[in-house]
Protein backbone atom coordinates (compact mmCIF):
# COMPACT_ATOMS: atom_id res chain seq x y z
CA UNK A 1 0.00 0.00 0.00
CA UNK A 2 1.81 3.34 -1.18
CA UNK A 3 1.94 6.19 1.21
CA UNK A 4 0.71 9.77 0.53
CA UNK A 5 3.16 11.75 -1.78
CA UNK A 6 5.05 14.97 -0.46
CA UNK A 7 3.97 18.17 -1.78
CA UNK A 8 7.08 19.44 -3.18
CA UNK A 9 7.54 22.67 -5.19
CA UNK A 10 8.88 22.34 -8.57
CA UNK A 11 12.48 23.73 -8.50
CA UNK A 12 11.31 26.74 -10.78
CA UNK A 13 14.43 29.30 -11.95
CA UNK A 14 18.23 29.39 -10.35
CA UNK A 15 19.59 27.88 -6.75
CA UNK A 16 22.06 29.99 -5.31
CA UNK A 17 24.46 27.92 -3.76
CA UNK A 18 26.66 30.47 -1.27
CA UNK A 19 29.55 28.48 0.00
CA UNK A 20 31.31 30.11 3.34
CA UNK A 21 34.81 29.64 2.84
CA UNK A 22 36.28 29.43 -1.06
CA UNK A 23 39.34 26.79 -0.94
CA UNK A 24 39.58 23.31 -1.64
CA UNK A 25 36.41 21.77 -1.08
CA UNK A 26 34.71 24.97 -2.53
CA UNK A 27 36.41 25.84 -5.52
CA UNK A 28 36.76 22.12 -6.27
CA UNK A 29 32.72 21.85 -6.06
CA UNK A 30 32.34 24.64 -8.25
CA UNK A 31 34.96 24.20 -10.78
CA UNK A 32 33.95 20.34 -10.79
CA UNK A 33 30.15 21.74 -11.61
CA UNK A 34 31.25 23.97 -14.26
CA UNK A 35 33.18 21.21 -16.00
CA UNK A 36 29.98 19.15 -16.20
CA UNK A 37 27.96 21.86 -17.71
CA UNK A 38 30.72 21.78 -20.23
CA UNK A 39 31.19 18.19 -20.67
CA UNK A 40 34.64 18.48 -19.35
CA UNK A 41 33.74 15.23 -17.16
CA UNK A 42 31.29 13.55 -15.12
CA UNK A 43 30.00 14.00 -12.21
CA UNK A 44 31.84 10.85 -10.35
CA UNK A 45 30.95 10.13 -6.85
CA UNK A 46 27.60 12.51 -6.48
CA UNK A 47 24.70 10.28 -5.71
CA UNK A 48 22.26 12.88 -6.93
CA UNK A 49 24.23 13.12 -10.27
CA UNK A 50 24.69 9.55 -10.96
CA UNK A 51 22.66 7.26 -7.99
CA UNK A 52 19.79 5.00 -8.75
CA UNK A 53 16.92 4.32 -6.35
CA UNK A 54 15.14 0.44 -6.52
CA UNK A 55 11.51 1.47 -6.00
CA UNK A 56 8.43 -1.43 -5.36
CA UNK A 57 9.51 -5.14 -5.27
CA UNK A 58 12.76 -6.80 -7.22
CA UNK A 59 10.53 -8.09 -9.67
CA UNK A 60 9.21 -4.97 -10.93
CA UNK A 61 12.33 -3.72 -12.09
CA UNK A 62 11.72 0.40 -11.35
CA UNK A 63 14.92 1.71 -10.66
CA UNK A 64 15.01 5.60 -11.58
CA UNK A 65 18.18 7.63 -11.39
CA UNK A 66 17.37 9.93 -8.53
CA UNK A 67 17.18 12.99 -10.32
CA UNK A 68 14.54 11.42 -12.22
CA UNK A 69 12.60 10.50 -9.57
CA UNK A 70 12.81 13.38 -6.99
CA UNK A 71 12.45 17.36 -8.44
CA UNK A 72 16.39 18.40 -7.79
CA UNK A 73 17.61 21.65 -9.11
CA UNK A 74 18.95 21.13 -12.29
CA UNK A 75 23.33 21.36 -12.91
CA UNK A 76 22.49 24.51 -15.24
CA UNK A 77 20.11 26.00 -12.67
CA UNK A 78 23.46 26.58 -10.14
CA UNK A 79 24.77 30.02 -9.52
CA UNK A 80 27.71 30.33 -7.01
CA UNK A 81 28.98 33.16 -4.38
CA UNK A 82 31.17 32.84 -1.53
CA UNK A 83 32.70 34.28 1.23
CA UNK A 84 36.42 34.33 2.24
CA UNK A 85 39.25 35.59 4.31
CA UNK A 86 40.77 36.23 1.14
CA UNK A 87 41.00 38.16 -1.94
CA UNK A 88 41.22 35.21 -4.51
CA UNK A 89 38.58 34.67 -6.91
CA UNK A 90 37.30 31.28 -7.49
CA UNK A 91 40.11 30.99 -10.19
CA UNK A 92 43.22 32.08 -8.40
CA UNK A 93 41.74 29.98 -5.45
CA UNK A 94 41.28 26.50 -7.54
CA UNK A 95 44.81 27.40 -8.64
CA UNK A 96 46.20 27.64 -5.10
CA UNK A 97 44.48 24.82 -3.76
CA UNK A 98 46.31 22.63 -6.48
CA UNK A 99 43.26 20.14 -6.51
CA UNK A 100 42.54 20.46 -10.24
CA UNK A 101 45.10 20.10 -12.76
CA UNK A 102 46.10 23.66 -14.03
CA UNK A 103 44.61 23.04 -17.86
CA UNK A 104 41.48 22.07 -16.49
CA UNK A 105 41.32 25.10 -14.52
CA UNK A 106 42.37 27.52 -17.37
CA UNK A 107 39.87 25.88 -19.86
CA UNK A 108 37.21 27.47 -17.06
CA UNK A 109 38.95 30.74 -16.20
CA UNK A 110 36.14 32.87 -18.10
CA UNK A 111 33.30 30.97 -15.21
CA UNK A 112 36.10 31.33 -12.12
CA UNK A 113 37.25 34.63 -12.58
CA UNK A 114 33.28 36.20 -11.98
CA UNK A 115 32.99 34.25 -8.01
CA UNK A 116 34.57 37.37 -6.34
CA UNK A 117 34.52 36.35 -2.40
CA UNK A 118 32.56 38.71 -0.10
CA UNK A 119 34.67 39.78 2.92
CA UNK A 120 34.38 37.45 6.03
CA UNK A 121 34.16 37.21 9.72
CA UNK A 122 36.65 36.09 11.23
CA UNK A 123 38.07 35.78 15.15
CA UNK A 124 42.20 35.07 14.69
CA UNK A 125 41.67 33.34 17.70
CA UNK A 126 39.47 30.26 16.28
CA UNK A 127 41.76 29.49 13.73
CA UNK A 128 45.44 30.83 14.41
CA UNK A 129 47.20 29.53 11.48
CA UNK A 130 45.40 32.03 8.62
CA UNK A 131 46.12 35.68 8.67
CA UNK A 132 43.40 37.26 6.40
CA UNK A 133 42.77 40.48 4.09
CA UNK A 134 39.65 40.47 3.27
CA UNK A 135 37.41 41.23 6.40
CA UNK A 136 34.18 42.98 7.28
CA UNK A 137 34.17 45.46 9.92
CA UNK A 138 31.97 46.06 12.57
CA UNK A 139 30.88 47.14 16.14
CA UNK A 140 29.45 44.65 17.28
CA UNK A 141 28.31 40.79 16.19
CA UNK A 142 24.64 41.82 15.15
CA UNK A 143 26.32 44.55 12.70
CA UNK A 144 28.12 41.79 11.15
CA UNK A 145 25.22 39.28 10.92
CA UNK A 146 23.04 42.26 9.17
CA UNK A 147 25.85 42.59 6.73
CA UNK A 148 25.66 39.30 5.89
CA UNK A 149 21.45 39.21 5.65
CA UNK A 150 22.31 42.09 3.35
CA UNK A 151 25.19 40.36 1.24
CA UNK A 152 22.52 37.59 0.93
CA UNK A 153 19.49 39.77 -0.45
CA UNK A 154 22.17 41.50 -2.90
CA UNK A 155 23.74 37.99 -4.27
CA UNK A 156 19.85 37.08 -4.40
CA UNK A 157 18.98 40.07 -6.43
CA UNK A 158 21.94 39.95 -8.87
CA UNK A 159 22.15 36.56 -9.62
CA UNK A 160 18.29 36.50 -10.04
CA UNK A 161 18.19 33.42 -8.05
CA UNK A 162 14.42 31.91 -6.81
CA UNK A 163 15.94 29.82 -3.95
CA UNK A 164 19.48 30.02 -1.82
CA UNK A 165 20.92 27.02 0.42
CA UNK A 166 24.43 28.34 2.46
CA UNK A 167 27.50 26.17 3.38
CA UNK A 168 30.13 26.10 5.68
CA UNK A 169 33.29 24.97 3.17
CA UNK A 170 35.77 27.07 5.69
CA UNK A 171 38.15 26.20 7.82
CA UNK A 172 37.95 24.26 11.18
CA UNK A 173 37.25 26.61 14.10
CA UNK A 174 38.49 26.17 17.69
CA UNK A 175 36.21 23.76 19.76
CA UNK A 176 33.18 25.62 20.87
CA UNK A 177 31.55 24.97 24.30
CA UNK A 178 28.38 24.90 24.63
CA UNK A 179 27.53 27.84 26.65
CA UNK A 180 24.17 29.32 27.93
CA UNK A 181 24.32 32.13 25.04
CA UNK A 182 23.18 29.48 22.91
CA UNK A 183 20.77 28.00 24.12
CA UNK A 184 17.84 30.33 23.23
CA UNK A 185 17.00 32.65 20.04
CA UNK A 186 16.71 35.42 22.96
CA UNK A 187 20.29 34.44 24.27
CA UNK A 188 22.13 34.86 21.61
CA UNK A 189 20.61 37.70 19.94
CA UNK A 190 21.34 39.22 23.23
CA UNK A 191 25.21 37.89 22.65
CA UNK A 192 25.49 38.86 19.10
CA UNK A 193 24.35 42.53 20.26
CA UNK A 194 27.07 42.05 23.26
CA UNK A 195 29.82 40.15 21.05
CA UNK A 196 29.99 37.78 23.07
CA UNK A 197 32.94 35.68 23.30
CA UNK A 198 31.11 32.28 23.02
CA UNK A 199 29.51 33.18 19.66
CA UNK A 200 32.40 32.43 16.91
CA UNK A 201 31.91 33.50 12.95
CA UNK A 202 30.06 30.38 11.89
CA UNK A 203 27.23 31.10 14.06
CA UNK A 204 27.15 34.90 12.75
CA UNK A 205 26.66 33.63 9.20
CA UNK A 206 24.45 30.67 9.99
CA UNK A 207 22.05 33.46 12.03
CA UNK A 208 21.97 35.35 9.22
CA UNK A 209 20.97 32.43 6.69
CA UNK A 210 18.18 31.46 8.86
CA UNK A 211 17.01 34.48 9.58
CA UNK A 212 16.83 35.24 5.72
CA UNK A 213 15.01 31.88 5.21
CA UNK A 214 18.16 30.40 3.71
CA UNK A 215 18.78 26.74 4.44
CA UNK A 216 22.48 25.89 6.16
CA UNK A 217 24.48 22.79 5.88
CA UNK A 218 27.30 22.38 8.08
CA UNK A 219 30.62 20.82 6.52
CA UNK A 220 33.01 21.46 9.11
CA UNK A 221 33.01 20.03 13.00
CA UNK A 222 32.25 22.52 14.95
CA UNK A 223 29.07 23.66 16.91
CA UNK A 224 27.10 26.12 14.15
CA UNK A 225 23.86 25.37 14.25
CA UNK A 226 23.93 22.36 16.76
CA UNK A 227 22.67 24.04 19.22
CA UNK A 228 19.18 25.39 20.89
CA UNK A 229 18.94 28.92 19.62
CA UNK A 230 20.02 28.24 15.84
CA UNK A 231 17.86 24.65 15.84
CA UNK A 232 14.97 26.12 17.31
CA UNK A 233 15.13 28.93 15.12
CA UNK A 234 14.98 26.60 11.94
CA UNK A 235 12.39 24.87 13.07
CA UNK A 236 10.27 28.02 13.79
CA UNK A 237 10.81 29.75 10.25
CA UNK A 238 10.60 26.08 8.49
CA UNK A 239 14.06 25.73 7.14
CA UNK A 240 16.13 22.30 6.76
CA UNK A 241 19.14 22.78 8.73
CA UNK A 242 22.44 20.06 8.91
CA UNK A 243 25.74 18.95 9.73
CA UNK A 244 28.59 18.62 11.20
CA UNK A 245 31.85 17.71 8.99
CA UNK A 246 31.99 16.18 5.50
CA UNK A 247 32.47 12.15 5.65
CA UNK A 248 34.97 11.77 2.92
CA UNK A 249 38.24 10.29 3.15
CA UNK A 250 39.43 8.48 6.11
CA UNK A 251 36.27 8.26 8.26
CA UNK A 252 34.32 7.16 5.40
CA UNK A 253 36.50 4.02 5.51
CA UNK A 254 35.67 3.36 9.18
CA UNK A 255 32.04 3.71 8.47
CA UNK A 256 32.32 1.02 5.96
CA UNK A 257 34.18 -1.44 7.59
CA UNK A 258 33.35 -0.98 11.23
CA UNK A 259 29.50 -2.03 10.89
CA UNK A 260 31.15 -5.21 9.55
CA UNK A 261 33.05 -5.89 12.10
CA UNK A 262 30.19 -5.99 14.73
CA UNK A 263 27.67 -7.70 11.93
CA UNK A 264 30.56 -10.59 11.93
CA UNK A 265 30.60 -10.35 15.59
CA UNK A 266 34.72 -9.35 15.49
CA UNK A 267 36.21 -7.62 18.57
CA UNK A 268 37.91 -4.97 18.21
CA UNK A 269 40.91 -4.12 20.79
CA UNK A 270 42.27 -0.96 19.08
CA UNK A 271 42.22 1.39 16.18
CA UNK A 272 45.16 3.67 15.24
CA UNK A 273 44.26 5.92 11.97
CA UNK A 274 46.82 9.07 11.40
CA UNK A 275 47.18 10.87 8.26
CA UNK A 276 49.65 13.22 6.66
CA UNK A 277 48.13 15.97 4.78
CA UNK A 278 49.70 19.08 2.64
CA UNK A 279 46.90 21.54 2.05
CA UNK A 280 45.58 24.93 3.96
CA UNK A 281 43.02 22.42 5.79
CA UNK A 282 46.09 20.42 6.97
CA UNK A 283 47.73 23.41 7.76
CA UNK A 284 44.87 24.37 10.13
CA UNK A 285 44.24 21.30 11.60
CA UNK A 286 47.80 21.16 12.79
CA UNK A 287 46.98 23.23 15.49
CA UNK A 288 46.28 21.52 18.35
CA UNK A 289 42.93 23.38 19.56
CA UNK A 290 41.26 23.50 15.85
CA UNK A 291 42.43 19.55 15.90
CA UNK A 292 40.39 19.19 18.36
CA UNK A 293 36.93 20.00 17.39
CA UNK A 294 37.97 17.62 14.29
CA UNK A 295 39.08 15.05 16.73
CA UNK A 296 35.86 14.57 18.34
CA UNK A 297 33.59 14.01 14.83
CA UNK A 298 36.70 11.59 14.14
CA UNK A 299 36.35 10.01 17.76
CA UNK A 300 32.95 9.91 18.04
CA UNK A 301 31.87 7.54 14.99
CA UNK A 302 33.17 4.11 16.26
CA UNK A 303 31.66 4.51 19.90
CA UNK A 304 28.02 4.51 18.07
CA UNK A 305 28.62 1.55 15.90
CA UNK A 306 30.39 -0.42 17.82
CA UNK A 307 27.65 -0.42 20.98
CA UNK A 308 30.18 -0.98 23.75
CA UNK A 309 27.19 -0.81 25.95
CA UNK A 310 25.58 -3.91 23.98
CA UNK A 311 28.83 -5.61 23.30
CA UNK A 312 31.25 -5.60 25.92
CA UNK A 313 33.16 -8.68 25.23
CA UNK A 314 33.84 -7.26 21.75
CA UNK A 315 34.23 -3.84 22.62
CA UNK A 316 34.57 -2.65 25.74
CA UNK A 317 37.35 -0.14 26.23
CA UNK A 318 39.25 -0.79 22.81
CA UNK A 319 41.75 2.13 22.07
CA UNK A 320 41.00 4.50 19.52
CA UNK A 321 43.51 6.87 18.22
CA UNK A 322 43.13 9.46 15.30
CA UNK A 323 46.14 11.73 14.45
CA UNK A 324 46.77 14.10 11.67
CA UNK A 325 49.82 15.67 10.51
CA UNK A 326 50.77 18.35 8.50
CA UNK A 327 53.19 17.96 5.17
CA UNK A 328 53.47 20.02 2.34
CA UNK A 329 54.66 17.83 -0.04
CA UNK A 330 51.60 15.99 -0.20
CA UNK A 331 49.08 18.72 -0.99
CA UNK A 332 45.58 17.58 -1.37
CA UNK A 333 46.46 14.60 -1.88
CA UNK A 334 46.24 12.74 1.77
CA UNK A 335 47.41 9.47 2.91
CA UNK A 336 45.61 7.81 5.66
CA UNK A 337 46.86 4.84 7.42
CA UNK A 338 45.07 2.88 9.78
CA UNK A 339 46.07 -0.21 11.38
CA UNK A 340 43.14 -2.15 13.29
CA UNK A 341 43.60 -4.63 16.13
CA UNK A 342 40.94 -7.56 16.19
CA UNK A 343 40.05 -10.72 17.95
CA UNK A 344 37.91 -13.96 16.91
CA UNK A 345 37.17 -17.30 18.15
CA UNK A 346 38.37 -17.78 21.52
CA UNK A 347 40.07 -14.34 21.44
CA UNK A 348 42.46 -15.04 18.48
CA UNK A 349 44.09 -11.73 17.51
CA UNK A 350 44.11 -10.76 13.67
CA UNK A 351 45.30 -7.32 12.26
CA UNK A 352 43.67 -5.49 9.32
CA UNK A 353 46.18 -2.03 7.60
CA UNK A 354 44.86 0.35 5.25
CA UNK A 355 46.25 2.76 3.30
CA UNK A 356 44.05 4.85 1.66
CA UNK A 357 46.02 7.06 -0.78
CA UNK A 358 43.08 9.78 -1.10
CA UNK A 359 42.53 13.32 -2.45
CA UNK A 360 40.36 14.90 0.11
CA UNK A 361 38.40 17.71 -2.06
CA UNK A 362 37.70 15.44 -4.94
CA UNK A 363 35.93 13.01 -2.22
CA UNK A 364 33.97 15.87 -0.66
CA UNK A 365 33.38 17.95 -3.87
CA UNK A 366 30.47 15.48 -4.62
CA UNK A 367 29.50 15.38 -1.02
CA UNK A 368 28.80 19.19 -1.27
CA UNK A 369 27.03 19.03 -4.50
CA UNK A 370 24.54 16.71 -3.42
CA UNK A 371 24.11 18.04 0.22
CA UNK A 372 23.36 21.68 -1.24
CA UNK A 373 20.45 19.52 -3.70
CA UNK A 374 18.84 17.77 -1.07
CA UNK A 375 18.54 21.01 1.39
CA UNK A 376 16.95 22.73 -1.40
CA UNK A 377 14.50 19.63 -2.07
CA UNK A 378 13.82 19.46 1.53
CA UNK A 379 13.27 22.86 1.49
CA UNK A 380 10.60 22.53 -1.42
CA UNK A 381 9.19 19.62 0.43
CA UNK A 382 8.33 21.33 3.33
CA UNK A 383 10.81 20.10 5.83
CA UNK A 384 12.39 22.10 8.89
CA UNK A 385 15.14 21.54 11.42
CA UNK A 386 17.69 18.67 11.48
CA UNK A 387 17.41 16.74 8.53
CA UNK A 388 18.76 13.52 10.06
CA UNK A 389 18.65 11.35 6.57
CA UNK A 390 20.96 12.99 5.36
CA UNK A 391 23.61 11.51 7.79
CA UNK A 392 25.14 9.54 5.08
CA UNK A 393 27.45 12.91 4.61
CA UNK A 394 28.60 13.71 7.80
CA UNK A 395 31.12 12.15 10.21
CA UNK A 396 28.95 13.85 13.35
CA UNK A 397 25.49 13.90 12.50
CA UNK A 398 22.87 16.33 13.96
CA UNK A 399 20.16 14.51 16.02
CA UNK A 400 17.06 15.10 17.60
CA UNK A 401 18.34 15.45 21.56
CA UNK A 402 16.75 12.47 22.45
CA UNK A 403 17.82 9.80 20.59
CA UNK A 404 22.42 8.60 19.77
CA UNK A 405 23.40 9.78 16.32
CA UNK A 406 23.34 6.89 13.89
CA UNK A 407 26.79 6.38 12.12
CA UNK A 408 26.94 2.95 10.63
CA UNK A 409 26.56 4.08 6.47
CA UNK A 410 24.31 1.67 5.35
CA UNK A 411 21.87 2.35 7.76
CA UNK A 412 22.33 5.63 6.70
CA UNK A 413 21.99 5.21 3.07
CA UNK A 414 18.41 3.32 3.91
CA UNK A 415 17.68 5.83 5.62
CA UNK A 416 17.92 8.59 3.12
CA UNK A 417 16.67 6.38 0.24
CA UNK A 418 13.74 5.44 1.95
CA UNK A 419 12.86 9.19 2.95
CA UNK A 420 13.39 9.90 -0.82
CA UNK A 421 10.69 7.45 -1.43
CA UNK A 422 8.56 8.61 1.58
CA UNK A 423 8.24 12.07 -0.43
CA UNK A 424 7.13 10.74 -2.98
CA UNK A 425 4.22 8.39 -1.83
CA UNK A 426 6.17 4.86 -2.73
CA UNK A 427 6.76 1.68 -0.63
CA UNK A 428 9.55 2.13 2.27
CA UNK A 429 11.71 -0.98 1.55
CA UNK A 430 12.42 -2.97 4.50
CA UNK A 431 14.28 -6.27 3.05
CA UNK A 432 11.85 -8.44 4.19
CA UNK A 433 10.99 -9.98 0.81
CA UNK A 434 8.45 -12.86 1.89
CA UNK A 435 6.09 -12.03 -0.69
CA UNK A 436 8.69 -13.92 -3.40
CA UNK A 437 7.67 -16.95 -1.55
CA UNK A 438 4.27 -17.03 -0.87
N1 LIG B 1 38.22 17.86 2.16
C1 LIG B 1 37.61 17.01 2.90
O1 LIG B 1 37.59 15.84 2.60
C2 LIG B 1 36.92 17.47 4.14
C3 LIG B 1 36.29 16.51 4.91
C4 LIG B 1 35.63 16.90 6.07
C5 LIG B 1 35.60 18.23 6.42
N2 LIG B 1 36.25 19.14 5.68
C6 LIG B 1 36.21 20.51 6.13
O2 LIG B 1 35.79 21.36 5.09
C7 LIG B 1 36.38 22.63 5.32
C8 LIG B 1 37.03 23.11 4.03
O3 LIG B 1 38.12 22.28 3.71
P1 LIG B 1 39.17 22.77 2.59
O4 LIG B 1 40.06 21.64 2.31
O5 LIG B 1 38.44 23.44 1.48
O6 LIG B 1 39.99 23.88 3.41
P2 LIG B 1 40.72 25.16 2.81
O7 LIG B 1 41.62 25.64 3.89
O8 LIG B 1 41.29 24.91 1.47
O9 LIG B 1 39.54 26.20 2.60
C9 LIG B 1 38.88 26.81 3.64
C10 LIG B 1 38.63 28.26 3.24
O10 LIG B 1 37.83 28.85 4.24
C11 LIG B 1 38.25 30.16 4.43
N3 LIG B 1 37.77 30.58 5.73
C12 LIG B 1 38.20 30.22 6.96
N4 LIG B 1 37.49 30.85 7.91
C13 LIG B 1 36.56 31.60 7.27
C14 LIG B 1 35.52 32.45 7.71
N5 LIG B 1 35.34 32.71 9.01
N6 LIG B 1 34.75 33.04 6.77
C15 LIG B 1 34.95 32.80 5.45
N7 LIG B 1 35.92 32.02 4.98
C16 LIG B 1 36.71 31.40 5.87
C17 LIG B 1 39.77 30.08 4.29
O11 LIG B 1 40.32 31.34 3.97
C18 LIG B 1 39.92 29.07 3.17
O12 LIG B 1 40.00 29.68 1.90
C19 LIG B 1 37.37 22.48 6.48
O13 LIG B 1 36.73 22.89 7.67
C20 LIG B 1 37.58 21.01 6.52
O14 LIG B 1 37.97 20.55 7.81
C21 LIG B 1 36.91 18.79 4.53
Amino acid sequence: MANTEIPIAEPKGKLGVMTVGLGAVATTMIAGVEAVRRKLGLPIGSMTQMGTIRLGKRTDKRVPKIKDFVPLASLDDLVFASWDLFTDNAYEAALKAGVLDSRLIEQLKDFLVTIKPMPAAFEQTRVKRLHPNNLKTGATKMDLAEQFMEDIRQFKKSSGADRLVMIWCGSTELYTQPHPVHDTLESLEEGLRNNSPDIPPSMIYAYAALKMGVPHANGAPHMTTDCPALTNLAIEKHIPICGKDFKSGQTFMKTLLAPGLKLKLLGLRGWFSTNILGNRDGEVLDDPASFKTKEVTKLSVLEHILQPELYPELYKDFYHVVRINYYPPRGDAKEGWDNIDIFGWLGYPMQIKINFLCRDSILAAPLVLDIVLFMDLAQRAGMRGVQEWLSFYFKGPMHAPEIYPEHDIFIQLMKLKNTLRWMRGEDLITHLGLEYYD
